[in-house]
């Protein structure tokens, strides 16, 4: 990058990369193994190409969009990703400012390093809560009931981690979570029981995945919570059609930014199929993984989805700027989805269908 400021989302990564020590960078911005898969997710983006309607009035339009029954000022959300006081000392408190500054609504991970409550009084009122199912299902209920206190919406259950994937770049560079920093929403939640393995056993399919979140576990939450649940890392159209069976009321379409299963599909290739199945069920469908421009956020709606959620990026412009850089990014993001709209000829979101891209 030059000495100039960041000017585009590719700018902040470059001076992301350049802020951060390596080890830290590994964390929070490489995929799994060979990165396959993040790469083929900006791949997918880069690769739809949009066939723009011109001499259409486009003058007093807007970004609105309408998910889980709320009114979204635009489609441009932010993506839950843990421990982000990595990035930057005030982590998910300035994410959650910056969100707020630019009517973005926030997932909060339950693995954040800031408190579910320090969150929620930083600004803003459009949360999820991102949850992990815990090996005690009381300590899982404890995240629920923190999000329903402190007026989180809706809440998103990631089912594409029931391991962490294989993260060569972490270990290249020696990644350990500091000591300062923790997940502090689970402090004092149970920890699986210790047993060594028995002849024979996997320490992944006997030990780790013992506490992995199933369908069952979904039906159970539905009947804990009305808060509307959101399941997160679909992939295949079979899954979004149990999503719909199981009563949620969302889905996003997510390979974890790459960081989970290598050489999986990219997200923007599963969400067609998936769209074409959740929405006339009445779901929202949402869609994350390599979205870097405004285009991006324009293809991904007129493929199929109603929002998207926006990851590394975000980070990015924490590590660069702290709140002021997150909400930079978002203001280049929703600017230029307001340019790639009056361009492609759609005055509101109703009107980005799929005859203005092609595959
Ligand atoms: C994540 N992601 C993630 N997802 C989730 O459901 N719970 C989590 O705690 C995390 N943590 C996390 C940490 C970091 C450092 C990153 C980069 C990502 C995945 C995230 O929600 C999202 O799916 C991807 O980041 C989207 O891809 P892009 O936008 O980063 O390419």
């Amino acid at each position: 990058m030059t000495q100039s400021q960041p000017v585009c989302l590719a700018d902040y990564e470059v001076a992301a990369l350049a802020a951060l020590p390596t080890d830290r960078a590994a964390y929070l911005f490489a995929g799994a193994a060979d990165e396959i898969t993040h790469g083929a997710n900006r791949d997918a983006w880069d690769r739809v190409r949009i066939v723009p309607r011109v001499l259409r009035k486009v003058a007093g339009g807007n970004t609105k969009v309408s998910v889980l029954g709320r009114e979204l000022a635009h489609p441009i959300l932010v993506a839950p990703m843990a421990f982000q006081k990595l990035a930057h000392p005030y982590g998910e408190a300035a994410t959650a400012a910056a969100a707020a500054a630019q009517d973005a609504l926030m997932a909060l991970s339950c693995q954040s390093s800031t408190t579910i409550e320090e969150v929620s009084r930083a600004g803003g009122s459009a949360r999820w809560l991102q949850v992990y199912f815990q090996p005690s299902r009381d300590d899982t209920l404890k995240l629920i009931r923190r999000a329903e206190s402190a007026g989180f919406e809706a809440i998103v259950v990631t089912c594409d981690a029931p391991v962490t994937g294989i993260r060569n770049a972490e270990q290249r560079a020696g990644f350990q979570l500091p000591p300062d920093i923790r997940p502090v929403n689970m402090e004092g939640f149970t920890l699986p029981p210790f047993q060594p393995l028995n002849e024979g056993e996997s320490v992944v399919l006997d030990r780790l995945t013992t506490f992995a979140a199933s369908w069952d576990d979904i039906a159970w939450l539905k009947q804990q919570t009305t808060l509307p649940i959101v399941l997160k890392g679909l992939l295949s159209p079979a899954d979004a059609q149990l999503a719909i069976e199981a009563g949620a009321s969302g889905v996003i379409v997510s390979n974890h930014g790459g960081r989970t299963l290598d050489t999986a599909i990219a997200s923007l290739d599963a969400l067609p199929d998936i769209a074409a199945i959740a929405r006339p069920a009445g779901l929202s469908v949402l869609v994350d993984g390599g979205i870097m421009r405004g285009t991006d956020v324009l293809k991904a709606l007129a493929l199929g989805a109603h929002a998207v959620l926006v990851g590394r990026p975000i980070l990015h412009g924490l590590a660069v700027n702290g709140a002021l850089g997150v909400s930079h990014v978002l203001r280049i993001l929703r600017d230029e989805f307001e340019v790639a709209m009056a361009l492609a000829g759609c005055r509101t979101t109703a009107e980005i269908t799929d005859d203005i891209v092609r595959r």
